[in-house]
């Protein structure tokens, strides 16, 4: 499928395709974008496809050109839904491997052996002859390794995941041709950039400036019609929404009502010392995307369980494992919950919190049975101190 002279759409389409990665809904099935870039001199291709489709793959790059002819094959990151055909390809072309510096040790973790690959970044280009190809290190997007390539000439931008979706239309993979695939978009982006936003706005700073006609991504339709469009709403989602005031959210796990109770009471700590705080039982609170918005609004997440047969209640632990898609590493965690002769469930939150690379300035608290009042008051305290942190969290 030609998108321009001499740059052509050789990927591979899989409609039936209805969770991707075990983690996401793909309601629409996928595309796995690859391109191949003939220059009057050189010719490269950007991205191979998931290994199960090589075959297909092959096929549609030899429609065009025989595979040995390949100099460069470019890895913008090295997912498997993009690299897994490399050890296939390679089989049948001497063409250089080109990657980021970030990739190195990726990719011969994924061949087992050294390629001697090309290390690109930011400033680094390669010329087909009458086509150059810049690369642009874009990192955590969503890999470490991720990076764009620009072909200059041509003005496309291929920036690997960033600004997909999982989405296929069987009669074409231009957006101009497509049906709506807003939803898909959307989805795409809050599940595998969010956590990822600073480095979305960095990269896109990077692009900004450049005469981009084309958006080529990895998956999904290929962004010809207003690409910009696109970019300015990652740009918006990415960008953090402004408060004017600091937030934690307390979740608790409480079928005889004492954590229930502590919850309460730090609550309180927190409100009387300028925290505006939500507070959530979970015994009736799913964990959907809206709780998510507020948690990843919250300066603090304070979670609370009494202990059931040496563990944390199941909910906490469906909340605690429901974060990946959002940024964790400045918020504040705590612990706490009350107990009848072991207790384990606050210390197993607290290093949960701690696992997640959250900051956790107050050791867990415990009661037994039902709090006292000076349970409840060192609730009331430890709420009041965490609020001094929270105010002064960045
Ligand atoms: C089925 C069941 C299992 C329990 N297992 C433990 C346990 O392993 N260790 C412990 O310290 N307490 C255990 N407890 C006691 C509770 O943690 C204790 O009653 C606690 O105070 C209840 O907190 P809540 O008032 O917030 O519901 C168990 C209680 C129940 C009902």
């Amino acid at each position: 499928m030609k998108i321009k002279e001499g740059v052509y759409w050789v990927g591979v389409k899989d409609p039936k395709l209805r969770i991707f990665d075990v983690i996401m809904q793909a309601e629409a099935g996928t595309t796995y974008n690859s391109y191949l870039i003939l220059g009057n001199e050189k010719v490269a291709l950007v991205d191979t496809v998931k290994a199960s489709f090589r075959d297909e793959f092959f096929k549609k790059i030899e429609e065009i050109i025989p595979i040995e002819k390949i100099d460069y094959i470019i890895l913008n990151h090295l997912e498997p839904d993009h690299s897994g055909a490399l050890p296939y390809i390679l089989e049948k072309t001497k063409a250089r491997v080109v990657i980021s510096k970030n990739a190195q040790v990726i990719l011969k973790e994924l061949l087992h052996r050294d390629i001697n690959p090309m290390l690109v970044g930011d400033g680094n280009s390669i010329s087909l002859g009458d086509k150059t190809l810049e690369f642009i290190q874009a990192p955590f997007l969503h890999w470490p390794d991720t990076m764009f390539t620009y072909l200059v000439e041509d003005s496309i931008l291929f920036p690997c995941d960033f600004l997909g979706c999982h989405y296929c239309d069987e009669n074409s993979i231009f957006n101009d041709e497509t049906l709506d695939f807003s939803f898909s978009f959307k989805h795409y982006f809050f599940t595998i950039m969010r956590p990822f936003k600073e480095y979305s706005l960095q990269a896109i700073k990077k692009i900004e400036n450049k005469k981009i006609e084309i958006v080529a991504p990895s998956h999904g339709p290929i962004l010809r019609n207003d690409p910009w469009k696109y970019i300015n709403l990652y740009r918006e989602w990415s960008t953090p929404k402004k408060k004017d005031y600091k937030k934690a959210v307390i979740f608790y796990a409480s079928p005889y009502g004492g954590t229930a109770a502590m919850a309460q009471n730090i609550a309180k700590g927190l409100m009387d010392n300028g925290i505006v705080t939500e507070i959530f039982d979970l015994s009736g609170t799913g964990i959907d995307e809206t709780i998510i918005d507020i948690i990843e609004e919250s300066d603090a997440l304070i979670v609370g369980s009494s202990t059931i047969n040496g563990d944390a209640i199941k909910p906490v632990w469906i909340l605690l494992a429901s974060l990946a898609t959002i940024s964790l590493r400045n918020k504040i965690g705590f612990a706490f919950g009350t107990y009848a002769w072991s207790g384990e469930a606050a210390k197993m939150i607290e290093n949960r919190m701690k696992d997640l690379k959250m900051k956790v300035p107050e050791p867990f608290l415990r009661a037994q049975m039902v709090p006292t009042e000076e349970d409840l008051q060192k609730s009331y305290e430890v709420g009041k101190r965490l609020a001094e942190v929270i105010k002064s969290s960045s």
